[in-house]
């Protein structure tokens, strides 16, 4: 009799498995037939999934307006095509261009009005060649270690990370890139939110 019971309560948990949660119950049937007690619990469970909560920002991330900053080479790229800066431009050993080419030379704290006029923001330059903060080739686990590694994002610990996401000017510039740039794919505010409950689960980075 109580076999019966445990098999039709397995059962029947399963088919509210599989309406609540069918990816999750077919990637992990074992372990929810071990615990099918409370669909709600595993729709949490699949919510704070390791690497979900950083893929629901990393669209941001790999948007042109910061990978243009972020790219392989030693040079700033352009455009929505992440071209080569025109004019040659060089990262420099600071990251603020070479000597006779400064960024400075061009770029302000502000957008010049007008299309292709320089865009701007305070202390716009690239990361040094020392610690260059390349993300293009990365995948997001390799990427989501490497924002998180204080080795490769200047000695940041997760709050100072989460704050350079959320409050930095050149990161903020992805949001008012001036005239004719497309802004990064999501809002302010829901960027912030979503950094943030990733911060509040520990950072998690997906699985290699
Ligand atoms: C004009 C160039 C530029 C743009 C555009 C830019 N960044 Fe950066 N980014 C930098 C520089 C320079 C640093 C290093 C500054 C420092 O360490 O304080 C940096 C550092 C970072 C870091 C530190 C950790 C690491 O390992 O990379 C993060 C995170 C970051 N940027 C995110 C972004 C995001 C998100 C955007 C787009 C919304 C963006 N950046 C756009 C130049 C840029
Ligand atoms: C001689 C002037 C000049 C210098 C020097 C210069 N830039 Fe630019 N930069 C521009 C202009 C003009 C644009 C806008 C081009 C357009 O919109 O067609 C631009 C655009 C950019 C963009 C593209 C933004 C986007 O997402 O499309 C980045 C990034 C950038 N510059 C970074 C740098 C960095 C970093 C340095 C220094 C290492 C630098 N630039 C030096 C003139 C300059």
């Amino acid at each position: 009799m109580k076999r019966v019971y445990a098999v039709v309560r397995v059962s029947l948990a399963s088919l509210m498995v599989l309406g609540f949660a069918g990816a999750l119950w077919f990637s992990r049937p074992v372990a929810a037939a071990e615990q099918p007690a409370s669909p709600n619990k595993i729709a949490a469970a699949a919510a704070s999934d390791d690497g979900d909560l950083f893929a629901a920002f990393v669209p941001v991330l790999r948007h042109p307006r910061c990978m243009n900053c972020h790219s392989q080479g030693d040079f700033p790229r352009q455009g929505d095509d992440g071209h080569p800066h025109t004019m040659n431009i060089r990262r420099g050993l600071g990251g603020f261009g070479v000597t006779s080419v400064k960024c400075s030379t061009c770029h302000q704290d502000h957008n010049l009005g007008g299309a292709h006029l320089p865009p701007g923001a305070p202390s716009w330059h690239l990361p040094p060649p020392s610690m260059p903060m390349i993300w293009q080739g990365l995948t997001d686990a390799q990427l989501c270690e490497s924002i998180k590694d204080p080795k490769q994002n200047r000695n940041r610990n997760i709050d100072q990370l989460v704050e350079h996401l959320t409050e930095d000017k050149l990161v903020m510039w992805g949001w008012n890139p001036g005239e004719g740039r497309t802004p990064v794919p999501m809002p302010h505010d829901e960027f912030a939110a979503k950094v943030k409950q990733w911060q509040a689960a520990g950072a998690p980075c997906p699985a290699r």
